[in-house]
């Protein structure tokens, strides 16, 4: 089995959070092997280990990125991480290689539902706009950037009625399905 590496960039995801909670709560379950960086927990100063991280990244063949997105990008906690833990002469650069040639799936939900991300609606683009940031990302530091898991309408707003709940509960459990499928695929 290959290294699989998820890192959750949600800011709170004890107090604050519904879907990645629900998510990687599934994820766990189903891939006990799998190795789950919460980055919340270690750092809610946001003093990120760098070597501690690298070191992670470094033994990992697939890494997943799971967040919500927050003002369409990834959290600051995640953000941060990046910033400080992909170094020039460590990720990129001429003599940055470590992460050359690993996987990288990117699992996000939104607050707005996925029909609203279209061209020209309320949300103007559709979601793969966003994703094109870890694109480059990818194809910056050599790792083969493997696509996205999915799911919107997942909002606090809907956190107050039943049925929207039990909706939003449905979603979150389908896209840790999808999610565990793809990562399995990804680790063949
Ligand atoms: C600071 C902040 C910014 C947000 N920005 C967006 C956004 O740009 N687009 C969107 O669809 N939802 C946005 N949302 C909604 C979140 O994406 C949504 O609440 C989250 O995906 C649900 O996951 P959670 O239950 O794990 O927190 C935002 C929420 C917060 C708190």
């Amino acid at each position: 089995m290959k290294n699989v590496l998820i890192v959750s960039g949600h800011t709170n995801l004890q107090d604050d959070s519904f879907a990645n909670k629900l998510i990687l709560e599934d994820v766990a379950k189903a891939l006990p092997n799998a190795s789950y960086d919460y980055l919340d927990s270690q750092y809610p100063d946001f003093k990120i280990d760098v070597a501690a991280e690298q070191k992670k990244l470094e033994t990992a063949d697939i890494i997943v990125l799971q967040f919500p997105i927050f003002w369409y990008s990834m959290p600051s906690m995640m953000a941060k991480w990046m910033e400080d833990t992909f170094q020039h002469g460590w990720s990129h650069g001429t003599t940055g290689h470590a992460l050359q040639g690993k996987k990288l799936l990117i699992s996000f939900t939104t607050g707005a539902s996925a029909d609203m991300y279209v061209e020209g609606g309320i949300q103007m683009f559709p979601v793969a706009t966003m994703m094109t940031r870890f694109e480059q990302i990818a194809n910056l530091t050599g790792m083969v950037y493997e696509g996205y898991v999915f799911t919107g309408g997942v909002s606090y707003a809907g956190r107050k009625d039943s049925e929207q709940v039990a909706a939003m509960n449905a979603a979150c459990h389908n896209h840790a399905k999808r999610l565990v499928a793809r990562i399995e695929e990804l680790a063949k």
